[in-house]
């Protein structure tokens, strides 16, 4: 239905402007003071309010089959806990099984996601190699709008990816002009780290952390870095958990190399005590991987954001419940990996980043959908309120407040990381493809009225580097 939203302040990544915005056809038609309308269009006050691009969660995995279980969450549940949230978008993440043929696993995400309540888009993972894999990266870019891979350096005897398939991956990347990620912690450390805890005795949650101290972390990220310099392409760092990791980072772009990183909102706001708590669930309910960290990593992670060297934030939304994380009682190895998150990421951001001052307005916009957009290439029409951008808009009442709690959230799980936190700064009204679809604490998701988004391949950047390289202009040298 057409809509009119009038007297609120438009707050872009780069610039915030008093003005109205129209929205018909599940786009935004006209941006303007004092807007003329249709007859008929339904007007929005808001007064007092912000009005920001909805968000996109580059990062999360609904009922993703993992550690012999299934995610809890599925595509309609998380899609539509991300709209009471104001997140309007998501990336998930095709994980095809080691032989299972990259197209077979994304036709089967595919049918999952028809559910979706909002837009959703995939990363591939490439969990292992052979000429199949080379040619479905090919038809994944070139006719179904994946740009990017994802390559799990963790997870040994399950989806990680060495060295050897890194390489292939990643040169396959630069001829496709596709995006490379990395979930970056050494597997063969963190594999022998697990067999040491239980030897010694360590079984409970605490043997999760001591297990992937910030080194391995630290260790791969770097690795996956060298490898792209040598090889010329951009990198995607997800989930940058410590400084050891945001350091090889910040390095990197120093020396002008085009490496990206995420944050999640939970490593942003808790710490790794949280797994020496002596109940067994709490703790459980905690494990995900890279782990939370002391306190100082916190801090590095704000740094890297207010810094620019992380450009996006992303949640990693994976759930499981007590019963599933159960299964790892005797032995923290085998509890499922995963926390949510999808509805708090921007209320927990805003509150912990905007109203101390640690980030603008403007800032937050990036971090929570414009760098996001830029990035996996799909802004503005996602990412901004701007003259034939989709209209998915999320309304912020940066006077409301909410406390977080598993009792009321939206998402499909027992459990909420955030669980007591007051935050001020939430979303009034939530607009996904021009539909309203939260309204003060009144969600109207609507079952598979989400979108599949493609997203183009990169172009010029990719290969103008490579031509360039030092590498790629030698010759032989002719011998007698
Ligand atoms: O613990 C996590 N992060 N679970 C989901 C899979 C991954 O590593 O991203
Ligand atoms: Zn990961
Ligand atoms: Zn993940």
């Amino acid at each position: 239905m057409a809509t009119v939203i009038r007297g609120g302040t438009v707050v872009n990544a780069d610039v915030s402007v008093k003005t109205d915005v129209y929205l018909d056809g599940g786009k935004i038609q006209a941006i303007g003071v004092d807007l003329d309308v249709p007859a008929g269009t339904k007007v929005i006050d808001a007064g007092g309010q912000y009005i920001m691009p909805g968000g996109i969660d580059p990062h999360t995995h609904m009922q993703l089959p993992f550690m012999g279980t299934v995610a809890s969450e599925d595509f309609y549940t998380g899609t539509a806990a991300g709209l009471a949230g104001g997140t309007t978008s998501i990336i998930d993440f095709v994980i095809p099984s080691p032989q299972q043929p990259l197209m077979d696993a994304y036709n089967q995400w595919q049918e999952w996601a028809q559910k979706s309540a909002a837009d959703y888009s995939f990363h591939v993972a490439v969990t292992w190699w052979d000429d199949s894999v080379y040619k479905d990266m090919g038809e994944l870019v070139n006719q179904h709008g994946v740009n990017s891979f994802k390559h799990f350096m963790a997870y040994k005897n399950a989806i990680m990816a060495d060295d050897e398939i890194l390489v292939n991956s990643f040169r396959r990347c630069i001829e496709l002009g596709a995006m490379p990620t990395v979930h970056a912690e050494n597997g063969e450390l963190v594999f022998q780290l697990q067999k040491e805890m239980l030897a010694r005795g360590i079984t409970g949650p605490e043997g999760h952390p001591l297990s992937r101290p910030p080194a391995v972390e630290g260790e791969a990220t770097n690795r996956a870095i060298k490898i792209a310099e040598v090889m010329e392409l951009p990198l995607y760092v997800v989930h940058v958990s410590c400084k050891d990791s945001l350091d090889a980072i910040t390095k990197a772009r120093n020396e002008g190399q085009r490496v990206y990183g995420e944050c999640l909102a939970g490593h942003l706001l808790i710490d790794d005590s949280v797994y020496r708590n002596e109940n067994f669930e709490f703790a459980a309910a905690h494990v995900m991987s890279p782990p939370f960290r002391e306190k100082k990593h916190q801090a590095a992670l704000w740094q890297g954001l207010q810094s620019g060297n992380l450009q996006t934030t992303a949640t990693d939304h994976c759930c499981f419940c007590a019963d599933q994380k159960a299964v790892g009682k005797d032995d923290f190895s085998l509890i499922p990996n995963g926390t949510a998150g999808v509805e708090d990421r921007m209320a927990v951001l805003w509150d912990a980043g905007v109203n101390s001052g640690r980030l603008t307005m403007n800032e937050f916009v990036g971090a929570t959908s414009a760098n996001a957009a830029k990035i996996f290439n799909i802004y503005p029409r996602k990412g901004s309120i701007s003259v034939g951008a989709d209209a998915d808009i999320v309304i912020w009442d940066p006077e409301g407040t909410r406390t977080i709690s598993a009792k009321t959230h939206h998402q499909n799980i027992d459990f909420n990381i955030f669980e007591g936190r007051t935050v001020k700064g939430i979303p009034s009204h939530t607009f996904s493809n021009g539909n309203l679809v939260w309204l003060n604490g009144d969600l109207r998701a609507e079952r598979g009225a989400g979108n599949y988004i493609k997203r183009p391949a990169f172009t010029a950047g990719f290969k103008a580097s490579r031509l360039n390289s030092e590498q790629h202009k030698a010759t032989a040298v002719k011998r007698n």
